[in-house]
């Protein structure tokens, strides 16, 4: 790993220089590091994303509070946007008089400075972004104080506050809103272990639902049927046992003929097409992601003679037609659920002095999400 000693230097705020050394830094209550992980243009993220430090941030304006970003996740969309195949704009902003685009779309926060006309937050505060493509993959911002959503100071961990916005809204939006379930009634999804799958089984067994899950097969996947069983799985199998014929009889005698109704798909693919023929008359089949970045193509009989419905759901649209009461009242909703937090692993590149050191550690890091079988990656910069 290249590690500098040679210190991160940034240029001065308000006569004040700060001054960051190597895992410790000193700086005046008026300004703030500034370090972003950034990309000029689309691309491999292992190859166009660069971690780089800019001056310091000047005191907010009056309406605005200084954030330090504690933890933000990096999320498929996020990678889709920065290879430039998100229907979405990336966060564009100036930084010491560059123009770059700015990763992340969520993460949790701490209010560090409050300008003089804030009502309603304190130095100290905990909050998320209430608005979209913030470019949250910063350590410290400057935002609009109307933009934040404060957060309890309890009930909430920080990795489940950094992905409270993204991924259980999407399970918990899914769950409710394409077919009514009642207890005892059955769920079939794949992707089961993403973030979005431990949320839908978590949801799902308070609701007491049944879900029948789909993983990859990996070297641990016992460990992978132990955990997500624990969350409340009720059955897991890998793809490959789409293969046998029998799985549709034991899946009849498990719901006693009680006809699946409800599919989430975030892979595509031949495995999902062949997960169809495991849904009964009245079906929805809800498509929330392409992992698989194949097509998926629905046989017409399923459509013909069990009547099946497709639909597709984004959760970025249930934002932009929903108020922020209703927003807000969505996130309580998940909080008081207190999901376990998804498996995870941190990258915190704070303590990387030289930027070049901190874009090294990254890039590695998006190298090895691209193999598979990893956890959700938090940064912390
Ligand atoms: N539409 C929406 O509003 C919305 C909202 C949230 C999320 N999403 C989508 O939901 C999906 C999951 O997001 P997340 O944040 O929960 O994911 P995540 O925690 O980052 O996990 C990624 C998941 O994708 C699986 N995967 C990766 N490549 C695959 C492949 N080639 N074939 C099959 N599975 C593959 C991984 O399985 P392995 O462990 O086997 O690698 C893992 O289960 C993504 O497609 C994301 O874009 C959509």
């Amino acid at each position: 790993m290249l590690r500098q000693t040679a210190t991160r230097l940034t240029r001065p705020c308000t006569q004040l220089r700060l001054l960051i050394r190597a895992n410790a830094f000193s700086t005046s209550p008026a300004c703030f590091a500034n370090r972003a992980v950034v990309y000029t243009e689309t691309g491999n993220p292992a190859d166009v994303l660069r971690v780089q430090s800019y001056d310091p941030l000047p005191p907010p304006p009056s309406d605005s509070v200084t954030i330090r970003f504690h933890l933000s996740p990096i999320n498929p969309s996020d990678i889709n946007l920065v290879q430039g195949v998100y229907p979405v704009k990336p966060a564009q902003l100036e930084f010491s008089g560059q123009q770059v685009f700015v990763g992340g779309n969520e993460g949790v926060a701490e209010v560090v400075d409050v300008g003089t006309a804030v009502q309603g937050l304190r130095k100290g505060d905990r909050i998320v972004v209430g608005k979209p493509q913030f470019g949250t993959w910063s350590s410290h911002r400057v935002i609009q104080a109307q933009d934040v959503i404060k957060l309890p100071s309890r009930g909430l961990s920080d990795v489940n506050a950094a992905t409270i916005i993204v991924n259980p809204p999407t399970a918990y939006n899914m769950l409710h809103s394409f077919v009514e379930l009642k207890e005892g009634d059955w769920v079939l999804q794949n992707g089961a272990n993403s973030a979005v799958g431990q949320a839908v089984i978590q949801i799902a067994a308070r609701k007491g639902l049944k879900t029948i899950n789909f993983v990859r097969k990996r070297p641990d996947l016992d460990n992978l049927i132990a955990s997500l069983t624990e969350l409340g799985a009720t059955h897991v199998f890998t793809y490959d046992a789409l293969a046998d014929k029998s799985l549709a009889k034991h899946v009849k005698q498990w719901t006693s003929d009680r006809p699946i109704r409800l599919m989430l798909n975030c892979v595509g693919g031949k495995d999902t097409t062949a997960m169809t023929r495991l849904l009964g008359d009245n079906a929805h089949l809800v498509s929330y992601g392409a992992m698989s970045k194949q097509p998926l193509s629905l046989p017409t009989s399923t459509f013909i003679f069990k009547n099946l419905t497709a639909h597709g759901y984004w959760q970025n649209r249930w934002y932009n037609e929903h108020s922020r009461q209703e927003r807000e009242e969505l996130m309580r909703t998940i909080t008081d659920l207190k999901l376990k937090e998804p498996e995870h692993e941190i990258l915190d590149l704070s303590s990387e002095t030289s930027d070049e050191a901190a874009t090294q550690r990254l890039r590695e890091t998006f190298v090895r999400m691209e193999q598979g079988f990893g956890k959700k990656v938090l940064l912390r910069l």
